[in-house]
């Protein structure tokens, strides 16, 4: 969690998802411009769908340049081109954006570049974007090939916003892509009016694909995210059922992915579950027995009092948990000045972060299938969640999904299973199962006492 940047391989962006017939969200105010594609020309984006226009009537500096040849290979068509802005040492050049959804003070503004040699210079250029007058960063070009993405939450109060360019002395400014797009007042609590969020990185854990828009209603970029230091293996599945408290609404596609520490030691245990962790940066501990709700969002937010220059984020298991921790995304933000004043910082402060992880948690039914499926060592589709996607049910179980509580399985049929030794004592935890069809199998020994509880229990 070193990069202020968050290079993004082109490749990985592209991917395109799979949006299955879902109405798309409200895009009032959003606004898509693909930089230096000629004036009155637009055309619908690969990956959202989205309208993208040129980029005349937001600026009028700057010259429109295609990327050089040898960077058209991996072919996202919002990276072809670029505007570039020529201009001597202190130059400046905007882009003015309308900021105009009633209601809305807060945007999320996303700027991206790719260089792509489109000058023919091979130069890789440093300058500085600024959000009006305030510094948002400073664009380091280090590979002609690679696309850089800065990303800010931040309150407009008026109408309109300038992003900014500036000449730095060394290298022509430019820019690849420019989005706006209007957020809920009550998201990001952490941006108000002086202080802005400036995206380090959004990484959504145990994801194999890019989500953004529709799936994320406020096309916010979620980049699958492995961390190879902190964790190997093991995904969980969830169903998440919403940010209850509603301040980051974060999409159900990005909650039902999620990892956790592989450790097949570890009991899979119901009825005395539990999973509390601590989080901790640098050896200060920041959250301890943290105990994430069942299929709550819950979440995290580190604003150290103390700043560094790197943070080592863990997250480890409390000492009396049962389960081992889970985290489903995480953002990683740092904090940026909107005060309506210039502020010309460039100080070498540390950043200021601001991270958000984004957990669920899960179990219930879901483990004891799974110890059922382990003990038979059962081979059918019985993988991730037993009852969602409901599409992907497993095969032989029927759930019911009650509004606002996770599903629950009301039946299992393992008739011809070629299911041999006792009966499982798991099926107990199955609490509101009504069939239960364990004919046809070589089983032994008694039904479990425990059975006799399951209150909904009709055929067995
Ligand atoms: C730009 O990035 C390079 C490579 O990471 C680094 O050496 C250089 O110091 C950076 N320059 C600025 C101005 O940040
Ligand atoms: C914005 O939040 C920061 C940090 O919590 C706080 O210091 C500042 O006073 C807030 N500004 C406004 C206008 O509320
Ligand atoms: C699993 O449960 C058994 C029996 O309750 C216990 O002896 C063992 O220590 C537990 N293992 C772990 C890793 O918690
Ligand atoms: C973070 O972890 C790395 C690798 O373990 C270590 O080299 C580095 O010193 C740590 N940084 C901090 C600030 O603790
Ligand atoms: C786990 O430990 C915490 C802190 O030591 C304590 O507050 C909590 O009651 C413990 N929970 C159980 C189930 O022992
Ligand atoms: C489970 O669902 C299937 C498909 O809807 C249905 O045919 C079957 O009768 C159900 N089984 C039970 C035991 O409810
Ligand atoms: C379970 O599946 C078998 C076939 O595999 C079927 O004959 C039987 O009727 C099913 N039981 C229930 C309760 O649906």
């Amino acid at each position: 969690m070193v990069a202020r940047w968050w290079l993004l391989l082109l490749g990985l962006a592209a991917d395109v998802l799979q949006v299955g017939g879902q109405r798309a969200p409200d895009t009032t105010g959003f606004i898509s411009i693909d930089c230096g594609l000629s004036e009155q020309s637009s055309y619908v984006d690969d990956l959202t769908k989205l309208l993208l226009s040129s980029d005349a009537g937001f600026t009028d500096a700057g010259t429109n340049y295609d990327v050089s040849a040898r960077y058209t290979n991996l072919l996202y068509r919002r990276f072809l081109t670029v505007r570039s802005f020529p201009s001597s040492v202190d130059g400046r050049s905007c882009y003015t954006l309308p900021s105009a959804v009633p209601g809305t003070s807060k945007y999320m503004v996303r700027a991206a570049f790719k260089y792509g040699d489109y000058d023919g210079l091979n130069k890789l250029p440093i300058f500085d974007l600024y959000l009006g007058v305030n510094l948002w960063r400073t664009v380091n070009i280090t590979d002609a090939g690679l696309v850089q993405i800065a990303e800010a939450i931040v309150v407009i109060p008026e109408d309109r916003v300038q992003v900014c360019m500036v000449n730095i002395g060394s290298g022509t400014p430019f820019i690849s892509t420019l989005d706006l797009r209007p957020l809920k007042n009550s998201l990001y609590p952490q941006a108000n009016a002086t202080q802005g969020l400036s995206m380090i990185f959004t990484g959504n854990f145990g994801a194999s694909d890019v989500i953004r828009y529709p799936n994320d209603p406020y096309d916010r970029l979620w980049v699958p995210w492995w961390s190879v230091v902190l964790w190997s293996g093991v995904f969980g599945h969830g169903n998440f059922q919403g940010d209850q408290d509603g301040k980051f609404e974060v999409p159900a596609v990005v909650m039902k992915t999620a990892i956790t520490p592989f450790n097949p030691s570890d009991n899979i245990s119901c009825s005395s579950q539990a999973r509390r962790f601590n989080v901790g940066y640098n050896n200060h501990l920041s959250m301890s027995n943290y105990e994430p709700s069942y299929l709550k969002l819950g979440y995290n937010n580190i604003e150290p009092v103390q700043f560094f220059n790197q943070y080592n984020v863990t997250i480890s298991r409390a000492p009396n948990s049962t389960l081992p921790p889970i985290i489903n995304a995480c953002e990683f933000f740092s904090t940026m000045s909107t005060a309506n004043v210039g502020t010309n910082a460039h100080d070498d402060l540390p950043f200021s972060p601001v991270l958000l992880l984004l957990l669920q948690t899960q179990c219930l039914s879901a483990s004891a299938m799974i110890a059922i499926k382990a003990k038979y060592q059962v081979k059918k589709n019985w993988e991730g969640d037993p009852c969602s996607p409901k599409t992907l049910v497993w095969h032989g179980l029927n759930c019911s999904y009650p509004i606002s509580l996770p599903p629950r399985i009301t039946s299992v049929n393992m008739s011809f299973g070629g299911l041999g030794g006792d009966i499982s004592s798991y099926f107990a935890k199955l609490k509101a199962i009504q069939y239960l069809d364990l004919s046809h199998n070589e089983l032994t020994g008694f039904i479990p006492n425990e059975l006799s509880q399951l209150h909904s229990l009709v055929v067995l």
